[in-house]
């Protein structure tokens, strides 16, 4: 079964071919990938109307490259999946109106796929895929969720961010720094040169006994903070950067711990763009060798958003027989 996926919930347009065989893991048979963040840094974040505009600039030549690499032809795909939701509604009616129109043309059913099942199962797109059951914590841009996961389609949320997710704490603080939109990627880089013990800020809810995490709190402190610096802010940004992102880390490490500690789990999985951050991977490294924990993440290049991780969950979903792809063409999208 070849599955072609789309992702167009946000500011990258992706799309990617992945084959299914009998019951083995789906192989990833090429990928490819547009990021819009250079057009909307100018404006300091994703201006909706700019980013549907260039998905549907982006999705076709996109598809061609993807189908070229592979040397597959359009004529073979047996599913069209495409990103359902959570997203920016005009971007996702791209991804789901190709996806429709290419079904239509082709005779062939689609299947909208849950954006943060993507991120769940992009750790299957490595050589080494997990097993299941395991932890997943989930870090992206807008959610911030530990899950306990048995099979494909069975999800369980442990706990879960009460306002903002860790995503959006690396970049409101990166904005309060002065630096470009998306902050995280920014503020790691500028904190490996600074001193994580130079601000001492909040870790919400770290001693709460739940599995909730909560960062509007921190990234108000970090506001605060970086008013009482004043001048002296450009001087010790990479100090305030380094104890910053040592508060998320902390908090992401001790709450998934906790979790592989209630559930008894031997494994866990990370996903989401906050991911790729070398410290997070760093602590969770050690913490988690030292209990016999394994823990998988996406490639680097697949944390943030792509459309390997969607053709590969739906892929799963329709080997492991939890979803149905449908010969109705309906733009069917859900971006909340
Ligand atoms: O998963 P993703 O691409 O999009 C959403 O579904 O939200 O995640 C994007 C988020 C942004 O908040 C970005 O700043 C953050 O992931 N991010 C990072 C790093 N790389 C991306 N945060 C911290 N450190 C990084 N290296
Ligand atoms: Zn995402």
């Amino acid at each position: 079964m070849l599955v072609l996926g789309i992702e167009s919930s946000c500011d990258e347009t992706g799309v990617a071919l992945v084959e299914s065989n009998g019951s083995a893991t789906p192989l990833l048979r090429a990928h490819a990938l547009h990021s819009q963040i250079a057009m909307h840094q100018a404006y300091g974040g994703v201006v909706p109307e700019l980013a549907s505009r260039d998905h549907i600039r982006r999705v076709l030549p996109l598809a061609q490259t993807v189908f070229a690499e592979a040397g597959r032809q359009l004529a073979e795909v047996d599913v069209v999946a495409y990103t359902r939701g959570p997203g920016l509604a005009g971007a996702l009616l791209v991804g789901a109106g190709v996806a429709c129109a290419l079904g239509a043309a082709l005779g062939k059913p689609v299947l909208g796929v849950h954006h943060l099942e993507g991120h769940l199962l992009s750790p299957f797109l490595s050589v080494d895929p997990p097993e299941f059951p395991f932890v997943a914590l989930l870090v992206s841009g807008g959610h911030t969720q530990l899950m306990r996961v048995d099979g494909v389609g069975h999800y369980e949320i442990l706990g879960e961010t009460i306002d903002d997710a860790a995503g959006e704490a690396f970049d409101k603080s990166a904005k309060l720094m002065g630096l470009p939109y998306p902050g995280g990627p920014w503020l790691a880089r500028l904190a490996e040169q600074g001193d994580a013990a130079a601000f001492r800020l909040p870790r919400p809810l770290l001693h709460s006994g739940d599995l909730d995490f909560s960062f509007a709190g921190l990234k108000t402190a970090v506001m605060t903070q970086a008013k009482k610096l004043g001048d002296q802010l450009e001087a010790r940004k990479a100090d305030l950067a380094a104890s910053t992102q040592a508060a998320i880390v902390e908090v992401l490490l001790k709450k998934s711990m906790a979790a592989l500690e209630t559930t008894g789990m031997k494994r866990l999985v990370v996903a989401g763009g906050v991911g790729a951050n070398h410290d997070l991977r760093r602590q969770l490294d050690a913490a988690c060798a030292r209990r016999g924990v394994r823990v998988h993440y996406p490639e680097l290049h697949l944390c943030t958003d792509n459309g390997a991780m969607i053709a590969m969950a739906a892929a799963m979903r329709l080997q492991a027989g939890v979803a149905e792809a449908s010969p109705r063409y309906a733009f069917d999208v859900k971006p909340r």
